[in-house]
Order: structure tokens, then C-alpha cells, then sequence
């Protein structure tokens, strides 16, 4: 006999199956959201079917291409009809920086929870409207700092609340990738000054948001931009770049402790080397996103001659590790992640405890990546208000 499954599971509280999805952006960013709302409903057994209601890209024949291929109801060229869609409960944007702002107030000034890609915006002025629409919304809005939510970082979180190495001294954080290295790599949306500084807004607040997660906000910055390359391929011809492909960060913390961040979008070789490294008065931390399944632990105790690194490796003992397999070693994903984000934001929005970077604390990141471009700018130490 053939017995129907769907919404036969308790679900959130406030939220019914077919609580419906509409995604602005299917590049490289869409298709990680649209892949997190196909599959959340299966990983996190409390979650709803969603409804994957309307998809929106810039132009009709890819959006229409793009919902049949991640299996949207409806598609459009104008995000704007995508929000006022009532079929669509939250939006995800996964458009470019410059795009955030104007579709995140529209969708919460709609009444629609937002999960927008980070950075925030690439203003400032951009990013407190933003919250401050949030705000007035009531409604959810969380950023997609997805490497908070890996099953590592919260086992880093953990073995620091525990004092696992004692206070945290001082911390160095890198993220580095090499897809603008080659110097003929082509001019693309990301070196335009409307996407924001460049490598500080592209990556660098992915290491601030780890940062602020499991240590708290600096409360003052120094700050270097670089540009390697002048201009690059542009249609026939060459075009300037117009903002930076590297930057470094001296950071002090409220409690004395200090660090250093680190970005570079030219760092051949490098594909996704987002590296924490904490230093604490009884031992250290060591964290890759290259290798996000293992975390490097190191104690100063016992005899020297066994001191070392262990590599503790991610398994079900790693929340929310165990719900996507039962077997330790055999390794998370990028996109799983994504998944369990969707899911943090949609216990955020049952009210129910989530871990997310919501927009208030967006914008914290923001802040502190303002006051690294103004340290830049001026040649000097800058507070972090
Ligand atoms: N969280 C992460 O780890 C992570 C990783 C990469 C990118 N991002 C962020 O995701 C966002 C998108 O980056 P990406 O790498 O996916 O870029 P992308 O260029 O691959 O995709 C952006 C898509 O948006 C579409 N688009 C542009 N204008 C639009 C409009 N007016 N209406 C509808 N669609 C429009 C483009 O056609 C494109 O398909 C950026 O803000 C980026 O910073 C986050």
C-alpha cells in the first residue's frame, strides 16, 4: 500500500509545509540556497517542506532555465514582483553586493524574512537602513556567514568555553583563495567599487564573523589594502580595477588579547584557505575551511616529549554533524552548511534558540570592516564604535 508522507512529521511551531521560497540570484551562491531549501526538510526532521515558490534572475531565459533546474514553481526577470509574490514566505538574495540593501528592505518592508548573502552592503549608510528595516519589521533577517555553523567551529566554540586553552592571548586569521590571481583573469562585478572595498567585504568578514562568534568584537583596527593588478580583460579591452584584491588587519580585542586577519583573492594555489589560529596561555587552536572536517588541538600538558597537535576529526560526537551521517570521517560539505543555516534561520523564525548573524550583528561586522578601510585610508589606529 502507498501511504503519503508529507506533513506527517511535527514541524516547527508557526511554520506549516509549504512555507514558500523565493530566491533572487542563481549563480554560484543561488544554486548553494536553492540546494539547502530542497534538502533541510529531509536532514532536520522538524523542518517543513518548503515550497520553492519563485526564482528570480536578471535575465527571463536563465531564471526560467534555472527554476525548472532546482525545481521552482514560477520564474521572473524582476525581484521586485518576486517579493511582492504572496506565494513567497522568505527571500533569499544571492545577488551582488551592490543589489542588498534595496532587495532586503523591500522584502522585510513586505513582510518577508530575509537570508541575504554576506557582506551586508557595501556602505555603511547601506547596512544600518538595512537593520534598521529589520527592526521595524519584525520579521527574521540573518546573514549567510555560513562557516559559524560548521560542526568544527562549534566544537572550537565549545573547547574555548571550557577553557580548553586557557585565555585566549592573541589569534591570527587568514582567508585566502586564487580565482582573481591569474592576472588576466577578467573583470567581473567584484572589482567594481559599487561591490565595496574588495577583499575586505568579500572575505575578510568571514574571519571577522568567526571572530566575533567565538571571541567577541575588536574594539580597535588597523588596517593595509592592496592591489596587484591595475586593470583587467573587459569585453575587448581593459578595464581598471576599482577596488582591492588583498588586505591585512591588526585587531586588539576589549580584553587585551590581539590578532591579525589576513585576505587575498590572488593567492595561487589557495582555494578556500580560511585558517583561524588561537593562541591561548595553555595551548592552541587550529582551524582550515580547506580541511573543515578536522580540527588541530594542542595541549601543554603532560610529559613534552608527547606534546603535539591532535587532529580530532569531525563525527556524529560533532553536532549537527549526525544529521546528515552516522558514520564519523566520512566528511561534511560547503553545501551542507547552507542546510544547516536554512535550518538555524527557520528555528529563528519558530522562536525557538538558533545560531545566526543577524542583521544587528551584521552590522557589527560592517562596523568593524568600515573602521579597517578608514585605518587604511588615514594611517592610523581606528576605534571600533
Ligand atoms: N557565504 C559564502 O560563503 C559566499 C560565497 C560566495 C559568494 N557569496 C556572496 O553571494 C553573493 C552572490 O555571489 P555569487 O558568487 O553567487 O555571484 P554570481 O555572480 O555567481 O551570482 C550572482 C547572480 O545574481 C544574478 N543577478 C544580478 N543582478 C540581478 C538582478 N537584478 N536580479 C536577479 N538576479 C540578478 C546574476 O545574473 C548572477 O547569476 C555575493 O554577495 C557574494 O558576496 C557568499
Amino acid at each position: 500500500m502507498l501511504m503519503r508522507c508529507v506533513g506527517a512529521r511535527s514541524r516547527q511551531e508557526g511554520i506549516v509545509d509549504a512555507f514558500g521560497v523565493g530566491l533572487i540570484g542563481a549563480g554560484f551562491m543561488g544554486k548553494c540556497h536553492a540546494l539547502a531549501w530542497t534538502n533541510v526538510s529531509a536532514v532536520f526532521a522538524d523542518a517543513p517542506n518548503m515550497r520553492r515558490a519563485a526564482l528570480c534572475e536578471i535575465d527571463e531565459i536563465v531564471a526560467r532555465r534555472r527554476a525548472s533546474e532546482f525545481g521552482f514553481e514560477t520564474s521572473t526577470a524582476d525581484w521586485r514582483a518576486l517579493i511582492s509574490n504572496p506565494a513567497v514566505d522568505v527571500v533569499s538574495i544571492t545577488a551582488p553586493n551592490a543589489l542588498h540593501a534595496p532587495m532586503a528592505i523591500a522584502a522585510l518592508e513586505a513582510g518577508k524574512h530575509v537570508w541575504c548573502e554576506k557582506p551586508m552592503a557595501p556602505s555603511l549608510a547601506e547596512a544600518e537602513r538595512m537593520t534598521a528595516a529589520a527592526r521595524a519589521s519584525g520579521k527574521v533577517a540573518i546573514l549567510g556567514y555560513n562557516y559559524i555553523q560548521s560542526p568544527a567551529i562549534r566544537y572550537v566554540a565549545k573547547l574555548l568555553k571550557e577553557g580548553a586553552i586557557g585565555r585566549v592571548t592573541h589569534f591570527r586569521a587568514e582567508m585566502d583563495e586564487d580565482y582573481m590571481a591569474d592576472a588576466e583573469a577578467p573583470f567581473s562585478w567584484r572589482s567594481e567599487a559599487s561591490a565595496g572595498y574588495g577583499a575586505l567585504d568579500d572575505f575578510a568578514v568571514h574571519p571577522m564573523s568567526l571572530i566575533l562568534s567565538l571571541l567577541g568584537s575588536p574594539s580597535e583596527v588597523f588596517g593595509e589594502m592592496r592591489k596587484p593588478y591595475a586593470c583587467r580583460p573587459d569585453g575587448g579591452g581593459r578595464r581598471a580595477v576599482e577596488n582591492f584584491d588583498i588586505a591585512t588587519a591588526l585587531l586588539r580585542m576589549g580584553d587585551g588579547a590581539g590578532g591579525a586577519i589576513q585576505v587575498s583573492r590572488c593567492a595561487w594555489g589557495r582555494k578556500s584557505r580560511l585558517q583561524v589560529q588561537l593562541f591561548g596561555a595553555r595551548g592552541a587552536i587550529v582551524f582550515d575551511q580547506e580541511r573543515f572536517n578536522e580540527v588541530g588541538v594542542y595541549i601543554a600538558d603532560g610529559p613534552v616529549e608527547h606534546q603535539g597537535f591532535r587532529q580530532v576529526l569531525m563525527g556524529p560526537a560533532h553536532p549537527p554533524y549526525e544529521r546528515f551521517i552516522i558514520a564519523p570521517g566520512h566528511q561534511m560539505g560547503f553545501n551542507e552548511l547552507k542546510i544547516v543555516e536554512a535550518h538555524e534561520l527557520l528555528n529563528r523564525i519558530a522562536g525557538r534558540p538558533a545560531l545566526t548573524v543577524d542583521f544587528e550583528t551584521g552590522l557589527a561586522i560592517e562596523r568593524a570592516i568600515h573602521a579597517i578601510a578608514r585605518s587604511c585610508k588615514e594611517g592610523r589606529w581606528v576605534s571600533v564604535p
